[in-house]
């Protein structure tokens, strides 16, 4: 089963979830709209590990963003055992800023 680090705490994960259900299954709050790939507000950066779309498309991400290691975990499912992911810069305890 995946494991996913983020900024020191450790979750476990699906591999057929998308990291953003695997963030809020584990009670970390995570902003989030579309869950689409389309509006960007979930993306986070991925410091190790692989993330697989499953043939969907990151709209949100440029080239540049990208190749930085920004992804939107809305889509994304793991595709390595240990991913390691920041914490969005937001206070994840807003209640506010989840179903934005
Ligand atoms: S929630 Fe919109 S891109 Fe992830």
């Amino acid at each position: 089963m995946p494991r996913l680090l983020l900024d020191g705490r450790e979750l476990e994960a699906s591999s057929s979830q998308t990291l953003l259900d695997s963030f809020q299954a584990g009670g970390v709050p995570w902003r989030e709209s579309c869950r689409n790939g389309v509006c960007g507000v979930c993306a986070c950066q991925l410091f190790q590990g692989k993330v697989d779309y499953l043939g969907r498309q990151p709209h949100a991400l440029d080239n540049k963003d990208r190749r930085a290691g920004q992804i939107l975990p809305c889509i994304a499912y793991p595709a390595s055992e240990l991913l390691e992911i920041s914490l969005p810069a937001y206070p994840l305890d807003c209640p506010q800023l989840t179903n934005l």
